[in-house]
């Protein structure tokens, strides 16, 4: 089965979405890759691209979670242990792949794919959904002052 994008990885934030379509589709080669037996070398220079790209794509989340003034939350602190833990993986993983392990690229591959979709639909939803009821409420108590200023 083909890796692709699928709806129910969703968030609802244009940004974080789009971002996660270019990581689901980087993914996506990497595993068409890997299926066709073919040159470890491009699968290497996807697993690079994408350890770039998720490098950026977690300051994203944490600029957000920063203008919405959720750095103190548990909420924070485990999505943070989430991207650390992601990032500890992928360096076992180069460690593995600098030892000459033929097999790593393709344990990657299997990784990537389950960690993302799980990381995605649990804690990336929970933090967009999160941010959106702050800024929602944030709103609410502007409201008045607003109204008031129309009036006058
Ligand atoms: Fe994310
Ligand atoms: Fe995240």
């Amino acid at each position: 089965m083909r890796f692709v994008w699928d709806d129910r990885l969703k968030t609802g934030n244009f940004e974080v979405d789009d971002q996660h379509k270019q990581i689901v589709a980087l993914i996506g080669r990497m595993s068409a890759q890997e299926k066709k037996q073919s040159d470890p070398m491009e699968l290497q220079k996807l697993f690079d691209a994408l350890h770039l790209y998720a490098h950026t794509h977690f300051a994203t989340e944490q600029a957000l979670v920063y203008q919405a003034n959720l750095t103190e939350t548990s909420l924070w602190f485990n999505h943070q242990g989430a991207h650390d833990y992601y990032m500890k993986r992928i360096q076992e993983f180069r460690e593995d792949l600098e030892r000459k392990d033929e097999r790593a690229l393709f344990r990657i591959v299997a990784f990537l794919k389950y960690w993302w979709v799980e990381h995605i639909c649990n804690e990336d939803q929970l933090l967009v959904e999160v941010l959106n009821d702050k800024a929602t409420h944030e709103a609410a108590k502007t409201e008045p002052e607003r109204s008031v200023r129309v009036q006058s």
